[in-house]
């Protein structure tokens, strides 16, 4: 699913965005304890201010996105910050985009909603203990002239995993009409 816009907006997007890194996602790093020690997936990863943040704790980090000026980005801040992250670019419109990826021990998916084909994919690609990481805008945040009803994250995104995989926590928040998600999800042999 595009995220608020296509390629061309999220382009145009980075390449408007002064040339520093942003602020970690800060529930990632509240919630990091739930990782599972070795590699991560970042699904529509932008320029890379949480793949260079677990890059930096540790783990190997691949990032995706269709946006080839986030990718540029995020290999630029790598570079000054001697740090290695596998990028690809990845159309995650495009039909079985996630197949040939490899399998992670972790999946963290920010500020973006996975549609639920992909969610089911990508589930069969995390390792037995393995977490699923997901923030972001959700069900209850206000719609406006730049989140559409389809970019929130909906409780009913992850029914089709549900029996491969236990909801460690959940949060919510909503302040000013602005309503966060958090879910984390840990892969199980059940
Ligand atoms: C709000 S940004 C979030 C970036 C990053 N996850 C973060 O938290 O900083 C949304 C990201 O989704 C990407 N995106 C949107 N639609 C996409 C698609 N169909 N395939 C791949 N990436 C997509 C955009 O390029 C952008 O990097």
């Amino acid at each position: 699913m595009d995220y608020i816009g296509g390629e061309k907006y999220w382009d145009e997007n980075f390449a408007s965005r002064p040339d520093k890194l942003g602020d970690t996602e800060p529930s990632l790093i509240d919630n990091i304890e739930y990782f599972k020690a070795g590699t991560v997936l970042d699904v529509a990863c932008g320029d890379g201010r949480n793949a260079l943040y677990l890059t930096g704790n540790g783990f190997k980090v691949t990032g995706i996105d269709f946006s080839s000026k986030a990718l540029e980005r995020l290999k630029s801040f790598a570079q000054r910050l001697n740090l290695t992250v596998i990028t690809h670019q990845v159309d995650l419109n495009a039909p079985g985009s996630l197949e040939t990826l490899g399998t992670f021990d972790n999946v963290i998916i920010n500020h973006y909603r996975l549609s639920k084909e992909n969610i089911k994919t990508i589930s069969s690609h995390i390792t037995e203990g393995g977490t699923l990481f997901v923030c972001g805008y959700g069900h209850r945040h206000k719609v406006d002239a730049k989140f559409r009803v389809q970019d929130l994250i909906q409780p009913t995104d992850f029914e089709d995993i549900e029996s491969s995989f236990e909801l460690v926590k959940y949060t919510e928040n909503l302040v000013d009409g602005k309503f966060f998600v958090t879910y984390i999800f840990r892969k199980t042999n059940r």
